[in-house]
């Protein structure tokens, strides 16, 4: 897939040297984050490379995300210079909002401008975040057309292009593509269950086992109702079988044996195919089956 892509110090340089050149053109830098885990889609450098710059950080994938949850990120972005919303990329009607959004972003600056008797100067704007939080349909939503490059290496290097998006607001065409923070596994994991790392590199049953205990915690029943899985059969399995796992890991070892039966996912006959399993509650998470939920919350 295109949208995952591998860092490697070379191209986390030369990300950061386009980011640093396209930031010094604009006024206003819109972050884009996943609303089910702002944190782990955030860039660990971006206060730094905007500072002294309006910032409008939208969280995206809004129709996906737990809608109170949304509001509590909407609210902690919001200040400090910054001014969070929620918005869902693929719907237009989100345009005019986010127009509206980037004037009030940059309200000192109209007004700056207009104390000076500059007149006509439109505001510069560009949309960062790391690969598949949706930059390109941002862009695209914005330009009311296919233009956004779906530029999705690090460094490629384009002629800049500024659409015109009203009177006095202009776009950058390409994104800026930042990197997540790597180093912390929890991290790891989230950006592993919105599909932002390639698959073929995961053990999807460690992850959809995380996944299943953070259900538990945050969210309890869904899965057992999705699957139809009974606190019984969930025991009775426990017992009757021995489970090659961590003591901590049994119960969610038999959830994924009890929904592979109740989903006829067979190794062979009556040998529930775990890894399907696994696949397929990390899927339906992802397609927002099992509700809309988020990840990480702002109030912790
Ligand atoms: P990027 O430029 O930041 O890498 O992200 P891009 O716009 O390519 O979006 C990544 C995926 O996320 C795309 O799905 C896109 O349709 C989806 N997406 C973007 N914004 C939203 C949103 O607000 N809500 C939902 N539900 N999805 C969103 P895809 O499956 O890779 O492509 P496609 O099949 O949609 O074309």
């Amino acid at each position: 897939m295109s949208n995952q892509i591998q860092w490697y110090p070379g191209h986390m340089a030369k990300a950061k040297r386009m980011m640093q050149e396209n930031i010094s053109l604009v006024d206003l830098v819109i972050e884009i984050l996943d609303a089910r885990c702002p944190i782990s889609t955030r860039n660990p450098d971006i206060q730094e490379l905007a500072k002294n710059k309006s910032r409008l950080v939208l969280l995206n994938k809004a129709d996906l995300a737990d809608i109170n949850k949304n509001e509590e990120w909407k609210a902690a972005f919001t200040g400090d210079g910054m001014i969070g919303a929620v918005i869902n990329a693929k719907n237009p009607s989100c345009k005019k909002e986010i127009l509206q959004l980037i004037l009030e972003a940059c309200k000192e600056k109209i007004e700056r401008d207009k104390r000076r008797g500059i007149k006509n100067r439109p505001i510069r704007v560009m949309v960062t975040g790391i690969p598949n939080v949706g930059k390109s349909t941002l862009i695209n939503l914005l330009a009311g057309r296919a233009s956004a490059k779906t530029g999705n290496k690090p460094g490629v290097t384009k002629g800049k292009q500024w659409i015109k998006l009203s009177q006095n607001i202009e776009l950058l065409d390409t994104p800026g593509i930042l990197w997540p923070k790597f180093d912390d596994p929890e991290i790891g994991e989230h950006l592993a269950l919105i599909g932002s790392v390639n698959d073929d590199l995961l053990n999807m049953e460690e992850l959809a086992i995380s996944f299943m205990k953070q259900m538990d915690r945050d969210y309890p029943g869904i899965l057992e109702e999705r699957y139809g899985l009974s606190k019984e059969a969930i025991e009775q399995d426990m017992q009757e079988n021995d489970l090659l796992c961590k003591e901590e890991n049994k119960r969610y070892v038999a959830m994924l044996r009890q929904t592979a039966f109740a989903r006829n996912a067979l190794v062979k006959a009556g040998e529930p195919d775990v890894s399907k399993a696994a696949k397929l509650i990390i899927d339906d998470f992802r397609a927002a089956r099992l509700g809309k939920i988020s990840l990480e919350s702002a109030n912790k």
